[in-house]
């Protein structure tokens, strides 16, 4: 295992004991998340799931867990999820797993959502990952000339990417698609969250500010928590 998964597996397997027992639980999605699911089912616990995609919710019940929809148990108590960079205040961006929708809903249901990652993952300045930015695929084109001109009001000058895996576009869980905009640094999050996310077209972005309660970043010395 490579020293990267390592941590990844660290941070999984500490958040999984944060989980009691009765708890809904939100599962997050990506090889993160993959670790924390892994270690929740070999607790044994009695644990009501809701998953942050169909991949999340096809491992969870493959180990044995219990999954049902968002709001159709009572309120999750704790959401543990992965991201790609996690910056000052535990602000986020995720999305790299084209889950974002999903995880966004799930986390804001949430009483408590606890964010793990690999050392690499944690940052000054939010922009180096591509932002992914989910849109309805009709007018597509139209929607990422759009975002475009939104990212040029913040001075980031570039043209959002489709995501494309095997030449196809990726196709949300919601059957939308993904755009990637390469910032370089986003220098104000708050008001680009709220300008991206006022555009016809656009159903979410992977900006979670002010979600993230806790997060447990596994390191080389062991499990750091660090608070917002
Ligand atoms: C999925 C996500 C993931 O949490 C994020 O991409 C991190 O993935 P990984 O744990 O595999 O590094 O936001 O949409």
């Amino acid at each position: 295992m490579s020293d990267v998964d390592a941590q990844k597996r660290a941070a999984g397997e500490a958040a999984a004991q944060l989980v009691e027992d009765g708890m809904v639980v939100g599962l997050g999605t990506g090889s993160t998340a993959a670790w924390f699911v892994r270690a929740l089912a070999a607790r044994g616990l009695n644990l009501t799931c809701v998953a942050t995609s169909q991949a999340t919710a096809d491992l969870a019940t493959s180990l044995g867990l219990t999954v049902a929809e968002l709001g159709e148990t009572r309120p999750i108590d704790l959401t543990v999820d992965g991201a790609d960079e996690i910056g000052p205040g535990l602000a986020l961006i995720k999305g790299g797993g084209a889950a974002l929708l999903r995880e966004k809903l799930v986390w804001e249901a949430s009483h408590r959502s606890v964010v793990i990652a690999d050392a690499a993952k944690q940052v000054a300045v939010l922009g180096k990952f591509p932002l992914p930015i989910e849109v309805v695929a009709f007018g597509h084109k139209t929607t990422a000339l759009r975002i475009c001109d939104v990212l040029s009001e913040f001075e980031i000058a570039m043209m959002p990417r489709l995501r494309v895996t095997d030449g196809a576009p990726v196709r949300t869980d919601g059957g939308n698609l993904i755009y990637d905009a390469a910032c370089g640094a986003i220098v104000e999050p708050a008001a680009l969250a709220a300008a991206l996310k006022s555009l016809t077209g656009v159903v979410e972005h992977g900006l979670f500010l002010d979600l993230a309660d806790q997060a447990l970043i596994g390191t080389a010395n062991g499990v750091t928590t660090l608070e917002p």
